[in-house]
């Protein structure tokens, strides 16, 4: 979504970067280079992080290539100068982890900024520069030194303070449920929306910090909340603004039955139905001081939720883009419709001048009737409208705060006087986690179905990752999460965003050690569908093998072992065989219990992986039996030794098959041509799956060398798949393969078929790891050079830094460039046609010719020949560029 204007930044940088003259490039440092991208708990700068030993993050630069880090030094002090207030100095330590440091300082304080910054030694003992100052801020560490009760509000909420010397520093600590919005002195304080995210609040409340020091003054002063329902469906303020004065002096302004409450302008608000919101009502000067709130009630203080509070430590919801609308139509008198060209989460920013007492409704929906009037019959019981009652006099703008909607169209109706195009814009909403990957390639319908997976993402991020973002539901199906969850990590920086979700996870785990559907759980069943509750290990082991968290594995073992565990007490003659949706909108059908046979046996394999990151031998010893014997198990009940198929035969149950390699060698290859055939001949090239075997198909068949088939696939254009939703206009993925309109379940912007955009980055740009890496530290390049494919570009953002792959081949040959982070090394898979004549250079030198290796190439360890097909090369960090040629 963000690509177009991705690469026009890298051409100007380009641009930018050779026009710079020679003398400026002899000028240039060289050797390592301070470090950048400095994140605590995998943020920038976070303005309230309650880990007690929270994480650093860094990345390496060096100007040679083939470097590393040999040793760190961290410093974190109370004051930005480091001259004072060093908290910490981890001195000169022997390490290569740039990745995972832990503060190992003495107790952090409560509510306390710390700047932090950092050095590195590469693998030759030079020093680089101190990195710039980061800096991260604590929340408020124990309940203890919450001071603020709960209190019960209408639509909005104030508090007038006065203060009457210099003030030093000043933090507000507040949670205002369902939703809230902050202002002080008549101020929005921060960007967020729809905030905080929504949790099981009886389990845990996520808090917000600000830093308001500039924003109060001497004498007067307001503070100022206006608060919606959300997933909460009432209104409590939790709000605590700790104050610390020039002369030393301290002092706290704490939410109590001192505030006063009334209703607002919002006269009614739900996330599935939309706001109403009466500009009549509005109260001029409300957030201000001076405002005369006598006739408002005092807030009653309320024993709240009794979930524990804990900072927010995810990127915010908020607006992240604005659209506007491609045409406007008129289908009936008075009646506006607004398209904007796209499918997405969030709303409409209306634009109006008319009658006091004026209403102007906007309904929004995925879909037109043919008469071009909006179809909203797939959002079922949501009513998805928002309504503006005018103020009356000079141009209003309005957009609402408390809900937000998934659509394409906006209908507008009520609107005095005729609309243009300018009175509507598209606001886009979600989570702003960063987009850090971009792909690309030489076939066009991929690149749509890249660009449809991206939007349909990014816009079901919502705190949780949700299933859809329009109808009914927008909930935390746990099946949705785990299979996106590698595609949205390479698109997108999901590090912090999933920590989080994996905490939520945990909080609605029972005694039993049973997990739910949907997480917060309102849908779907307690224990979830073995397929969906599968989320809990699985985030926790993409955590580890992409970002090498091992803090989350400790964290969240206990739980996890009780997950298991209760799977176990299911078993039914050794199986896990309880399913409720299987293998989700296939198109033929796979045993459900199959499904969950091979969901418990990832399961137990992922424990055993955990356990042996832990050193857990014993325990890894007792989950590798565990899991064999559940594998042997699956293998005796569900193989036809007939047909050399498993389960009923389809795509999906020999995909799941084969991807935990539950056939024995030799049935191996029988299973995969039956796949291979299924999909080619039964099927003329199309998937029969749902969404649990669209994860693994195109990863499967590129495993057993079948890339042009998966590409094929992926390519399809006639229903089922991908490129049959782009061919009838999908801007976002679909819920199911075929295309409905009608009041049944069909979501129209539903990440979870997005699987398919992991596999354009792990096989078509090629950027994998190594078996035994975890944050990439070895990295795999091997693109996948298919049918009629001649380029094909991906770079992601990983947790050391960018890994960039952009190959072509032409009749002269194949050119490959390669980013590599400093710190880690990779073996990049050149293929090759024969291996007679070829030369393969690096820049300007031969590295490869007359079969043999040629050293000297800077960073190019060393090449070897893999088979008659295949050069393999050993390469250390920076940028390369392979060109392969006959001589
Ligand atoms: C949701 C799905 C979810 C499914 C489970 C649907 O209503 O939208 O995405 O995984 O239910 O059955």
């Amino acid at each position: 979504m963000r690509m177009r204007s991705a690469c026009f930044m890298s051409a100007l940088a380009f641009v930018l970067c050779t026009g710079m003259s020679a003398a400026a490039d002899q000028d240039r440092p060289s050797g390592p280079l301070p470090p950048t991208g400095l994140l605590c708990e995998y943020l920038p700068n976070p303005a309230a992080v309650d880990a007690p030993r929270p994480r650093f993050t860094w990345e390496l630069n060096h100007t040679e290539r083939g470097q590393t880090q040999s040793a760190l030094q961290v410093l974190v002090a109370t004051d930005s100068s480091f001259e004072r207030g060093l908290v910490w100095d981890s001195g000169r330590t022997a390490s290569s982890n740039s990745t995972q440091v832990l503060y190992a300082g003495p107790a952090l304080q409560s509510d306390t900024a710390y700047f932090w910054k950092v050095r590195f030694w590469d693998s030759a003992g030079r020093e680089s520069g101190w990195s710039r100052t980061a800096r991260f801020e604590t929340g408020l560490l124990s309940r203890a030194d919450w001071k603020a009760l709960w209190i019960d509000c209408r639509g909005q909420v104030r508090r007038e303070f006065v203060i009457d010397k210099k003030v030093k520093r000043a933090r507000v600590h507040f949670s205002g449920l369902g939703y809230s919005e902050l202002r002080i002195n008549g101020r929005k304080i921060g960007r967020s929306v729809l905030n905080p995210a929504w949790t099981t609040y009886d389990r845990r409340v996520l808090y917000d910090s600000f830093d308001v020091t500039e924003i109060l003054r001497q004498g007067p002063n307001a503070a100022a909340v206006m608060l919606g329902q959300g997933w909460y469906k009432g209104r409590v303020l939790l709000f605590q603004l700790n104050i610390e004065f020039a002369d030393g002096e301290k002092t706290t302004l704490i939410s109590d039955e001192t505030w006063k409450t009334a209703d607002g302008p919002v006269v009614s608000d739900s996330v599935y139905d939309g706001e109403t919101y009466d500009a009549r009502l509005e109260t001029r000067g409300w957030d201000r001081p001076g405002f005369d709130d006598s006739g408002w009630n005092p807030a009653q203080a309320v024993p709240g939720p009794a979930g524990a509070l804990s900072a927010q430590c995810l990127p915010p919801i908020q607006v992240v883009d604005t659209i506007v609308p491609r045409k406007m139509a008129n289908p009936a008198a008075g009646v506006y419709v607004f398209d904007m060209g796209q499918n997405f989460s969030g709303w409409a920013r209306l634009r109006v001048q008319g009658p006091s007492g004026a209403r102007v409704r906007m309904r929004f929906a995925e879909l037109l009737y043919d008469d071009g009037r909006i179809n909203q019959e797939n959002l079922r019981s949501a009513r998805a409208e928002d309504v503006y009652i005018l103020r009356g006099g000079e141009e209003e703008e309005y957009e609402p705060r408390f809900t937000y909607h998934g659509f394409r169209y906006v209908e507008v109706t009520g609107y005095p006087g005729v609309p243009t195009l300018d009175s509507v814009r598209g606001r886009v909403v979600r989570s702003a986690v960063r987009q850090t990957g971009n792909f690309s390639c030489s076939n066009p319908l991929l690149n749509a179905i890249q660009q449809n997976v991206l939007w349909g993402q990014a816009t079901n991020l919502h705190g949780i990752p949700t299933d859809c973002c329009q109808r009914d539901e927008r909930m935390g199906w746990m099946g949705d999460a785990q299979g996106t969850a590698e595609e949205a990590m390479m698109n997108f920086d999901m590090a912090a965003f999933y920590a989080n979700f994996v905490r939520d996870i945990r909080d609605v785990q029972d005694g039993e050690g049973r997990v739910t559907d949907t997480v917060p759980h309102v849908w779907g069943s307690r224990p979830a569908d073995p397929a969906w509750g599968t989320a809990y290990p699985l985030l926790v082991w993409y955590m580890y093998r992409y970002l090498g968290d091992v803090r989350i594995i400790e964290e969240q073992y206990d739980g996890l072992k009780k997950y298991v565990d209760y799977l176990r007490t299911r078993e039914e003659d050794g199986l896990v065989a309880f399913s409720h949706y299987g293998d989700w909108v296939s198109v033929e059908e796979t045993p459900g219990s199959f499904v969950s046979a091979f969901f418990y046996l990832y399961d137990v394999e992922i424990m055993r992986d955990l356990a042996r990151v832990l050193g857990r031998t014993e325990e890894a010893k007792a989950y590798g039996q565990w899991a064999d014997r559940v594998r042997k198990k699956i293998r005796e009940r569900y193989y036809d030794a007939k047909t050399g198929r498993y389960a009923t035969g389809t795509q999906t149950a020999d995909t799941l098959a084969l991807f935990l390699n539950i056939p024995g060698p030799e049935e191996r290859g029988r299973v995969f041509d039956n796949l291979r055939s299924d999909i080619l001949y039964e099927h003329d090239t199309h998937l029969t799956t749902g969404i649990m075997g669209a994860k693994f198909i195109l990863e499967v068949l590129t495993r057993f060398g079948s890339s042009d088939l998966a590409y094929e696939l992926a390519g399809q254009r006639t229903y089922p798949s991908w490129g049959y939703m782009v061919d009838n206009g999908a801007t976002t993925l679909w819920e199911v393969w075929q295309n409905k309109t009608g009041p049944s379940m069909n979501s129209h912007n539903h990440p979870m078929f997005g699987s398919v955009g992991a596999w354009f980055y792990k096989a078509l740009a090629g950027i994998e790891q190594s078996a035994d890496s975890v944050g990439f530290e070895k990295i795999r390049i091997a693109p996948q050079v298919v049918r009629d494919m001649t380029h094909a570009s991906g770079s992601i953002r990983t947790v050391r830094g960018p890994v960039a792959v952009d190959w072509a081949r032409s009749d002269k040959g194949l050119k490959m460039d390669v980013v590599i982070p400093v710190g880690s090394q990779a073996e990049v898979v050149i293929p090759v046609f024969t291996l007679k004549n070829v030369v393969l250079r690096e820049g300007a030198s031969v590295v490869w010719k007359e079969g043999a290796f040629q050293p000297g190439a800077e960073g190019v360890v060393e090449i070897k020949a893999d088979g008659s097909r295949l050069l393999k090369a050993k390469i250390g960090s920076g940028r390369y560029s392979f060109c392969l040629s006959g001589d």
